[in-house]
């Protein structure tokens, strides 16, 4: 089985062994040449060979995959998708730090932070629990330096800074209840894979949180999907458009990271493919480990430029058929260079290829469609746009705990049955408003509520006096 790419001049099919899909890809070419309508061909295509696939749809021109293919909508912000949230505690500290932008010794102090919330198995679950810890640590500050060793105030000061700056950008939306579960990605309809489109053009703004969330997602799948050997077709296909903005300004420890992460992935079936504009937007290490390659047309009007175009045809096994220096400049739309792995993992001689159209639509459907899809969703339950309220600090806590081995804690209050809405879950929506955008309906229709209780009240007041 393979995925069709497209057809060359000859009219002979190129295509892509399903078997080999999760030996990572690269898809390169100039702005403008076919690179993200590629990449919909693609997912399209696994979609229907029944593997899910996961996109990160930077631009917002993915979504009409879903006029042929079922689509789950994602978005941090909870917005355009269902939300994608996990907790400070299970994010770690590594992957906090990157995102809070921290040196080493601001990195040290998160890290004792969260060891710190762990002994006293008081689990951080959002940014203000992390500011809560941080505080604490401050002001008991001698007896943190000597358990968990030195702590200075400017590096707390400077983390808390920080954290402030990632809420400004969005990133508290990130920590939360419910938890995001990995495997919801690999879901079927009909026997096709569903498209997970991360809604990220907000993300766009703030790429070391996109960054650090792409690789989270990475580590996820690595933990939570058990090894498999040699497979038929893969679990699941990450896509990752504007792969540079992953690897622009990251640490080396971290790039060694995701260098790991993306050849431990391919054992449990994950194919990972970047898409970019050159291959040195990729770090070596990960750029040595993508088989599949779907080179478009590159322009050089600079010495620099030059070489990567040199590069670039260097990167292919010859054919002889295929001037391929010649061939990666002059061309068209959707042309593309093509080279994938066959038996035993070796790669085909270079071909020249028309990379076919997908069948969906090109360009975002409209949002009202969109929303639609959202509302239908078979996910929509699992993870409401909004969860608020001490229910879900207090199960994300047993939740820690029995993880640990630890005894459950009841309830707090014991007139308070959990399950129980109280006053303060109801409220919260409201209170939280002015910080949404007014455009959402269910946003309106609270304020609406939420004025026409405050108004009933009173009349009521004035009516009892
Ligand atoms: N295979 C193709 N056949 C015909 N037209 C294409 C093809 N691929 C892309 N195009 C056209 O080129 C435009 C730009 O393509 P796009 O994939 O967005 O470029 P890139 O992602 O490389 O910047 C698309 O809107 C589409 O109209
Ligand atoms: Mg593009």
């Amino acid at each position: 089985m393979q995925i069709d790419i497209g057809t060359t001049n000859a009219g002979q099919t190129i295509g892509l062994p399903l078997r080999f899909a999760n030996r990572h890809g690269l898809v390169t070419g100039a702005t403008g040449t076919g690179k993200t309508v590629t990449l919909q061909r693609l997912a399209e295509q696994f979609s229907a060979a029944g593997v899910p696939v996961f996109a990160a749809d930077i631009k917002g021109d993915l979504s009409g995959i879903a006029t042929n293919a079922p689509v789950t909508f994602w978005d941090v912000f909870g917005e355009k998708g269902h939300p994608i949230r996990t907790s400070v505690q299970e994010m770690g500290a590594v992957l906090l730090a990157r995102m809070l932008n921290l040196n080493e010794a601001q990195a040290g102090t998160l890290a004792i932070a969260l060891k710190r919330a762990e002994d006293q198995a008081d689990y951080l679950l959002t940014l203000d629990d992390l500011r809560w810890q941080l505080q604490d640590m401050q002001d008991d500050r001698e007896t943190v330096c000597q358990v968990y060793g030195n702590i200075t105030a400017a590096s707390i000061a400077t983390i808390q800074r920080n954290v402030l700056t990632l809420e400004q950008q969005g990133g508290a939306r990130l920590f939360g209840e419910p938890p995001f579960q990995i495997t919801d990605l690999m879901r079927f309809v009909d026997g096709k894979g569903t498209v997970n489109l991360l809604h990220a053009d907000g993300l766009m703004e703030a790429p070391k949180l996109y960054g650090t969330l792409i690789y989270w997602l990475l580590t996820e799948l690595f933990r939570k999907l058990p090894e498999i050997g040699e497979v038929e077709k893969p679990r699941l296909v990450f896509f990752f458009d504007e792969a540079h903005l992953l690897f622009r300004d990251a640490p080396k420890h971290l790039l060694e990271s995701v260098e790991r992460i993306v050849r431990l992935v391919r054992s449990r079936g994950v194919g990972v493919y970047f898409v970019t504009q050159s291959p040195s937007d990729v770090p070596d290490g990960v750029l040595a480990q993508l088989g599949n390659r779907i080179q478009h047309a590159l322009r050089a009007y600079t010495p620099k430029e030059q070489r990567f175009v040199t590069a670039a045809a260097r990167a292919f096994r010859p054919n002889a058929g295929v001037d391929v220096e010649k061939a990666v400049l002059e061309m068209g739309l959707g042309e593309a260079l093509v080279s994938t792995l066959i038996d035993d993992g070796v790669p085909t001689p270079v071909e020249r290829v028309k990379v076919g159209m997908p069948k969906g639509q090109i360009g975002p459907i409209s949002d009202i469609q969109r929303a639609v899809k959202i509302e239908q969703s078979a996910l929509r339950v699992t993870y409401p746009a909004m969860v608020e309220g001490r229910r879900h600090v207090w199960e994300f806590q047993n939740r820690q705990r029995t993880a640990r081995g630890l005894e459950t804690l009841p309830f707090p209050t014991a007139s308070e049955p959990a399950g129980a809405i109280t006053m303060k879950e109801v409220l919260a929506p409201l209170t939280r408003m002015p910080q949404r955008p007014r455009n959402s309906v269910r946003g309106q229709l609270l304020w609406g509520i939420g004025w026409l209780a405050t108004a009933g009240a009173l009349m009521l007041i004035v009516a009892v006096l």
